[in-house]
This record gives structure tokens, C-alpha cells and sequence, in this order.
């Protein structure tokens, strides 16, 4: 979609429909004031009709006295309890509703709503990030398309004064690198796991290297795979005939002596759960258990796209998970690339296994933090449901600008305990240590445990995003999370 930002007053400005927001309590937001005025407070008649909770919405034709064809009220809710994310559900609910009547273009005063404090770029890049997420289709599997060309093609941005249009136009830029970081993730995550292999991810990975000047890109096989020496990710890969890859991807928008920032992203393009085979009912969605790849994905484009002045590695270990004649069994010992024994209680907890070595991997870049992003438990579903991703990690410096970050970006994570005291849980009575913990209880900690020996040598924080990833039922697909918190906090690591 396009996005432009227009100076005109709300009665005057000419557009197909106009955007407008209603608190459910007290006064109009300033713009829909105006407009209420121009319509001779036609507005306020309607409001009887119309209870402006978060969520609801009106659309109104030839309002007397308004240039616009049509406005389209959206509810905030109540005044006091508007925030960044009422404003992002106020927009995702528009162009929901604007889709259904084949309105092309559309302006909206929500620009300027005011929210406490909150930068008004920051509502600029809400309202490009909530339109684009809302108007996402993916259709690349079916023979016939189902949306039509109604789709909403071009959004202006009203603001009232003109010094405010170059901060605006930047986080339209903004808004829009973000979004196509998360739409990339959910076009990945939604595609068939036949299609979706670790060799088309590795192929993904080259385009976008061939499209960006600043990226680089590395594929790994099997062969070098084995060489480095890691037997925990080829352990898991064995049990499948797709051939396994290690994509590392190398952004420099830094010196070259400035040590990088490093993501590493769980690539499962499936996982049956091998030996230890996983029950059939909804099986269909481990095709997703490569979320974590897919926002590494979505987090690189994001900063190619806006050119951070930062250098970042991503590494993606990608493979299946399948029961197989060459699969490995529970019971079996893996040595891993960082010479830890690791006994295999159960082959499906194998996120954690190809994850090790990558995290091993990972030490060669010198990074100033690494972060990991991973489907990797139910455990973590269990404790934390649907709306944060799981975050564990022992720096609390590292942990608490992820939080923020999730926070600025409507993509919220919340803090498990990473404590020394549930590491005895992994013990194993034949190798170093198992790959689970005795018992289900606790399991997205011990899970971070696990984990947490494999990164030593750097600062570190996981990323649990088994409930965030995806959506299951009617609306299943792909959320693109947590791209949103990755690209705020790698923004703001930006110097
Ligand atoms: N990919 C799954 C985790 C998962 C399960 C994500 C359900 C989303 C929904 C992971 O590989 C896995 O199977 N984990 C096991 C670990 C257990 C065997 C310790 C789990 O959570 O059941
Ligand atoms: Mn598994
Ligand atoms: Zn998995």
C-alpha cells in the first residue's frame, strides 16, 4: 500500500473515506471535532448509534458539509485507556472494514490522535504497520486468488501543521521496512512444508542477498556441517531425506571491526517429532516450528531496508524432524560442536539440539549479544498462552531492552526465571547431560537451560515464541512475531 501525508483540516480534505476516531466517553479527538463541526454535529447525533468500543465501527455517506465521499468512525474505547495498541486495532479494524467496500483510497485523522507519551512518529509507524499487517493476504497456494483488486491501494496521513511532515515520512519508511520484515516471516511460516525446505530457505536467503549490496550470504551442507563438527543439529536431521542447511547471513552497516549483534532462528521446516513421534492431530502446524528462522529472516530485511548503522549476523540452522530407519532413538548420545555430551531422552525435543550448535557457531563472530528465537516448547504455551513470547536470559541488561523493545512494538515477551537451580533437572546418568528435563514440569525453563551452556562466551537471551508464532483454528497462519520486537530493538541499538 501507499502512505502519504496530506495538510489539510478534516471538512475540507477530499478523499473517497475518511478515517475518523470516537472515545466511547467524553469529547471527540480533536480532528473528528472538526469534523463534527463542519457537519453541523451530525457526529454527535450518531454517537446514540454507535457505542465506540475498541474494536466497533461506523461508516457514514455524505455528511453535509464534509469533502470526503464517506467517514468511516472507528471506536477507541474509553479516552483514558487509549494506547498505542488501541490505535493499531482502530486501524487494522478500518482497513478490515474498507476492504469489504472496495475503497481504493482512503485519508485518516488517527495521525494525530494524541496518546500519552507517545512520540507522534511513533503513531505514524503504528498506523503503516497496523494497515499493512491488516491487508496481508497469502494466496501464493491457491489456483485461483480470492481477493480481487479492491483492495485499499493508498492511505494519507492528515496532519494539521507542516513541520511535523519529515518525521512523519520517515517512519512511514520505517513503518513500511518493518512490516515487510513481518510479512516476509509470515509468507515463509504459511508456506507448505513441502515447499518450504531448508534448501528453499537456503535459495530465499541468496535472493535477498542478491537484492541488498550491504548483505551477505552463506550457505552450509551437510558435508561442511559435519566438518565444524556438529553432531547435535545433524543428529536431528538424520532422520529425514531433506538435506540440511546452515544459512548465516552478515549485514554490515557498521566498521568492520565493530563486533555484530547475532540472531539465531530455529529452522524446523517440520516437525514430526522423530522417533519419539508426535500425536496426528494438528500436525499440520509444526510446519511452523521454522518461526524462529522466519523472523531472523524478516528481522535481517528489515534492517537492510533501513541501513542500520550496525553490523548483524544471522544464523539459521534449518532441517526436519522425521522418524526414519537412520533417525536417532532415545538413548542415543550426541556429542555436540562444543564437545559437550548431550544423551537424547526424547527426539522431539530436538529445537534445542541443532540450536546448540549454532549457538556454538555463533562465538566465531565475536557478537556483543546474541539472541535466539524458537518454537521450542508447549511448556512455554502452557505458562504464558497466546500473547507473550517466553524470554529467558541472564543478563538482566539484555533482558530488559528486549522488553522495552516488545513493548514499543505491540509484540510483547515476558521474563521466566533462568536460574542455576533447575539445571540439575537435565541431569543424565551416561553423557554430559539429557536433552530433557525429568519431568514435564518447568519445561520452557529447562528447555533455556539447556541452552544457556552453549552460550557461555557471550551475552545472551532467548526467545520462546512457541504460542506467539502462529495462530491455530479459523484464522490460522503466521503472526511475523517477533519480528516487531527485533526490529525496535535492533533500532534502538542503532547508534
Ligand atoms: N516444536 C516443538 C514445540 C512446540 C509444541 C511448539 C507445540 C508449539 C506447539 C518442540 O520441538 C517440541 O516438540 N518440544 C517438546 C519438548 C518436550 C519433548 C520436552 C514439547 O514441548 O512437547
Ligand atoms: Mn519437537
Ligand atoms: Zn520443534
Amino acid at each position: 500500500m501507499e502512505y502519504e501525508v496530506k495538510n489539510t483540516t478534516a471538512g475540507t480534505h477530499r478523499s473517497a473515506c475518511l478515517i475518523a476516531g470516537v472515545y466511547q466517553d467524553g469529547d471527540l479527538p480533536r480532528g473528528t471535532a472538526d469534523l463534527d463541526r463542519a457537519s453541523d454535529g451530525l457526529i454527535t447525533r450518531r454517537r446514540r448509534d454507535f457505542d465506540a468500543t475498541l474494536g466497533s465501527s461506523l461508516l457514514l455517506f455524505n455528511l453535509p458539509g464534509i469533502k470526503a465521499e464517506r467517514v468511516l468512525l472507528v471506536g477507541l474505547g474509553p479516552r483514558e485507556s487509549c494506547t498505542l495498541a488501541g490505535l493499531r486495532k482502530a486501524v487494522t479494524v478500518a482497513v478490515r472494514v474498507l476492504a469489504k467496500t472496495g475503497v481504493g483510497t482512503a485519508a485518516t485523522l488517527l495521525a494525530e490522535l494524541p496518546l500519552e507519551g507517545v512520540a507522534p512518529g511513533a503513531r505514524v509507524r503504528a498506523i503503516v504497520e497496523a494497515a499493512e499487517q491488516a491487508s496481508y493476504r497469502f494466496e501464493q497456494m491457491k489456483s485461483k486468488p480470492k481477493s480481487t483488486g479492491k483492495q485499499l491501494r493508498r492511505l494519507s496521513l492528515l496532519l494539521t501543521s507542516r513541520s511535523a511532515n519529515t518525521d512523519a515520512e520517515r517512519n512511514i519508511e520505517i513503518g513500511r521496512a518493518i512490516a515487510g520484515g513481518i510479512a516476509l516471516a509470515r509468507d515463509l511460516g504459511n508456506l507448505a512444508p513441502n515447499i518450504c525446505t531448508p534448501t528453499y530457505l537456503a535459495a530465499e536467503a541468496r535472493k535477498l542477498a542478491r537484492r541488498y549490496p550491504t548483505l551477505k550470504v552463506r550457505v552450509l551442507g551437510e558435508a561442511e556441517i559435519q566438518r565444524l563438527g556438529m553432531g547435535a543439529f545433524l543428529g536431528v536431521a538424520r532422520g529425514s531425506h531433506e538435506a540440511p542447511r546452515l544459512i548465516v547471513f552478515e549485514y554490515q552497516g557498521a566498521a568492520r571491526s565493530e563486533h555484530p549483534l547475532a540472531l539465531v532462528g530455529k529452522g524446523l521446516t517440520f516437525d514430526a517429532g522423530g522417533i519419539s513421534l508426535k500425536p496426528s492431530a494438528n500436525m499440520d502446524e509444526m510446519k511452523y516450528d521454522m518461526g524462529g528462522a522466519a523472523s531472523v529472516f524478516g528481522a535481517v530485511v528489515t534492517t537492510c531496508e533501513l541501513g542500520l548503522k550496525l553490523n548483524l549476523v544471522g544464523i539459521v540452522p534449518a532441517c526436519e524432524n522425521l522418524p526414519d530407519g537412520n533417525a536417532i532413538k532415545p538413548g542415543d548420545v550426541l556429542t555436540s560442536m562444543s564437545g559437550q555430551t548431550i544423551e537424547v531422552l526424547n527426539t522431539d525435543a530436538e529445537g534445542r539440539l541443532i540450536l546448540a550448535d549454532a549457538l556454538s557457531y555463533a562465538e566465531r563472530f565475536k557478537p556483543r549479544a546474541v539472541v535466539d528465537i524458537a518454537t521450542l516448547t508447549g511448556a512455554c504455551v502452557v505458562a504464558l498462552g497466546h500473547h507473550a513470547t517466553g524470554l529467558m536470559s541472564p543478563d538482566d541488561e539484555l533482558a530488559d531492552e528486549l522488553l522495552a523493545a516488545g513493548e514499543r512494538a505491540g509484540d510483547r515477551a515476558w521474563r521466566l526465571p533462568l536460574w542455576e537451580d533447575y539445571q540439575s533437572q537435565l541431569k543424565s546418568n551416561f553423557a554430559d547431560f539429557a536433552n530433557i528435563g525429568g519431568g514435564r514440569d518447568g519445561g520452557a525453563i529447562t528447555a533455556g537451560c539447556f541452552l544457556w551452556r552453549f552460550t557461555r562466551k557471550y551475552r545472551w537471551a532467548h526467545l520462546d515464541i512457541a504460542g506467539t508464532a502462529w495462530k491455530s483454528g479459523r484464522h490460522k497462519g503466521s503472526t511475523g512475531r517477533p519480528v516487531g520486537l527485533l526490529a525496535e530493538w535492533l533500532i534502538a541499538s542503532n547508534p
